[in-house]
């Protein structure tokens, strides 16, 4: 038996614990042998002296096995692909990588988490759209990956249950923000999710935990690690979060751009992400292709109209209604106007998605109901030139007064100069 107390001092300490340690200290903290603040201590002591490469294996090793886990790929018999973000403003990306993929041929199976904070949640975007179920059974899951070619669903709760616990009280003890806890956190989830081949999408900047690309890269690497000691075929994308991704911030306004992209009128950055996460995508599947080739292949799904037929057949198997006009829509709508000219040259990405979640659109806590309809479009980028009046944003509010509100927040996000500033495109690195 191990005592807790003794791994806490260790770890205080800077020493190192052996994979049984770990195994037991998660395992009985799932089981509820050990304490809260015995947990949230440790956390604390490896906030501070950090996980090595075999630590952070043990512990994604313990957070599997503390619940049930699938094999996707064998009851396929196809090679499933998975993508996860990091988090982000506006990051509608599974809603259309998902449909493509499926279009292209290749089984994508998902399960999602809700947003916290200023970063939405892919399921909360999905019950924006009335009927749609995001809780299936396991069998329902495969069955519709294997009859449709695609499922969203959120995660069972018999899926790593160690990370549950754990998150939620990292969340409240100042202990999310560290890098092999992160990496162990999704990567448990990815890995116990069953899928075969999975694009990470780690977000960096101002709206994202990664705030620089340094740290990003450290985040992706050890990510790359766990998922290749696990068998599985992974590889990071770095990408762009100083702003937010696309022009819609909210729930049904992205699941409305997510349609507009699938058509091919998707914002530049968006539409650029996606495609190059379906060319990683296909690049892992079975189909034996390159990456220039699955981003060709993503493209052309895109253009002959079955990556939208796709969606509709993916909504629908799940319950929900396709249709633009089924969405709810908020009764005040408000622009934000330039008060000069110039050129965009920042919109803060972290007050923008703070605007979405006042306005409504995200929840401060756990228990906080979400408002669908609201939100924030940003009509005007980073680098665009505008004149003064020019629209810059568009407001989705519920009520007159927060929608003023959020004028102002929007506004403050956006930064107008002279100088054109750096540009680079939406994705900044990759790891395999
Ligand atoms: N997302 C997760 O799933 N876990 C973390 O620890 C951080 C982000």
């Amino acid at each position: 038996m191990i005592r807790p107390a003794e791994l806490i001092e260790r770890k205080r300490n800077g020493g190192e614990l052996s994979a049984e340690e770990i195994a037991e200290l998660v395992l009985g903290y799932t089981r509820g042998e050990v304490a809260d603040y015995q947990m949230a201590a440790w956390c604390m002591a490896v906030y501070f002296r950090g996980l090595n490469g075999r630590e952070t294996h043990a512990l994604t090793d313990a957070m599997i096995r503390s619940g049930e886990t699938l094999d996707l790929g064998a009851a396929l018999g196809r090679r499933v692909v998975d993508k996860h973000s990091t988090g982000g403003v506006g990051d509608k990306t599974s809603l259309v990588v998902g449909p493509i993929v499926a279009a292209c041929g290749v089984p994508f199976g998902k399960m999602s988490g809700r947003g916290l904070g200023h970063t939405g949640g892919t399921l909360d975007k999905l019950e924006s759209i009335p009927g749609y179920r995001v809780e299936l059974t396991t069998e329902e899951f495969v069955s519709q990956v294997r009859d449709v070619g695609l499922a969203i669903i959120g995660q069972t709760g018999d899926l790593v249950p160690a990370d549950k616990k754990l998150y939620a009280l990292r969340d409240v003890t100042g202990t999310v923000d560290i890098v092999p806890l992160i990496a162990s956190s999704i990567m448990s989830k990815k890995i116990a999710g069953g899928a075969d081949a999975i694009v990470l999408d780690v977000k960096v900047g101002d709206g994202a935990f990664m705030k620089t690309l340094d740290d990003a890269r450290i985040l992706a690497e050890q990510m790359v690690d766990l998922g290749k000691r696990a068998d599985r075929a992974v590889v990071c994308l770095l990408t762009d979060m100083d702003q937010p991704l696309g022009q819609a911030v909210g729930n049904a306004l992205e699941v409305g751009e997510t349609v507009a992209t699938l058509k091919g009128h998707g914002p530049e950055d968006f539409t650029e992400l996606v495609l190059d996460a379906c060319g990683h995508l296909l690049a892992l599947s079975d189909l034996g292709v390159e990456v220039d080739e699955g981003r060709r292949r993503a493209q052309r799904a895109v253009a002959d109209g079955s990556a939208l037929d796709a969606y509709r057949r993916w909504i629908q198997a799940q319950g929900g209604d396709p249709d633009l006009a089924a969405l709810p829509m908020a009764p005040v709508r408000r622009e934000v106007t330039a008060s000069r000219t110039g050129i965009v040259t920042r919109l803060g990405a972290l007050a923008v998605g703070t605007a979405a979640l006042e306005l409504g659109a995200g929840r401060r806590t756990k228990e906080d109901a979400i408002d669908h309809a609201v939100g924030v479009v940003c009509l005007r980028k980073r680098g665009e030139q505008v004149a003064t009046g020019a629209v810059l944003a568009e407001v989705h509010a519920r009520d007159e007064d927060s929608a003023a509100s959020a004028v102002e927040a929007v506004l403050a996000a956006y930064e107008l100069g002279e100088e054109p500033p750096h540009a680079h495109g939406i994705l900044l690195d990759v790891i395999s």
